[in-house]
């Protein structure tokens, strides 16, 4: 969820909408984005838990996901929530998006899609393509690719020096939108 900006679209849109996060922070703050006026009559379920084991909901019953993880531990959201995967560097930060795939692919239904927007890092001076690893969490979990979309990250440290580069070649200056069907 972090500040709700997926359940907001989810109520404009008239969608029934489940959102979950680790950080009762981001439940707060989500309640209190969520709380306009607008002509719609969708039902809004906000769950402080782990993307990891999504128990509460059966198999097969959701019609789209759209989740945006952190990107291993680059933006810390939490100073030590239990299950917090912003806390986790590269290597156990994939070992918990692969249970997210997984749960993701159980409570979907079948030919729906699930669309997840990642980036990737860099580590003394080499990249991570941890965009495709994430990606590859989905795939084996039994995920297809329907689409991958290239996004100009805006809030990125580097966006603004590659953009004064006057050249169409953008390092880290972009993350992903990758579309899964199961
Ligand atoms: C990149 S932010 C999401 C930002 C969101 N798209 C928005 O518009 O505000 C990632 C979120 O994942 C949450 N998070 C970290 N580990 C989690 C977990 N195991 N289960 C659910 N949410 C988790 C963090 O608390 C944070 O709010």
């Amino acid at each position: 969820m972090g500040s709700g900006t997926t359940l907001v679209e989810a109520k404009l849109l008239n969608r029934h909408v489940v959102g979950v996060d680790i950080n009762p922070q981001s439940v707060s703050i989500s309640e209190t984005n969520l709380q306009f006026q607008c002509e719609t009559n969708s039902k809004i379920c906000i769950r402080n838990g782990n993307a990891t084991d999504l128990n509460f909901i059966k198999d097969s019953r959701i019609d789209f996901i759209c989740t945006h993880p952190p990107y291993a531990n680059i933006i810390k959201y939490s100073k030590g929530i239990e299950g917090d995967i912003s806390l986790f560097d590269v290597e156990e930060f994939l070992n918990e998006m692969k249970k997210v795939a997984n749960e993701s692919y159980r409570v979907l239904k079948k030919g729906k899609m699930c669309a997840v927007m990642i980036g990737d890092v860099r580590r003394n001076g080499k990249v991570i393509p941890l965009g495709f690893r994430v990606m590859e969490c989905f795939l084996q979990a039994g995920f297809t690719n329907k689409e991958i979309i290239i996004k100009e990250q805006h809030n990125c440290r580097s966006t603004a020096y590659w953009e004064k580069q006057n050249n169409n070649f953008l390092l880290i200056a972009h993350e992903y939108i990758f579309v899964f069907q199961k």
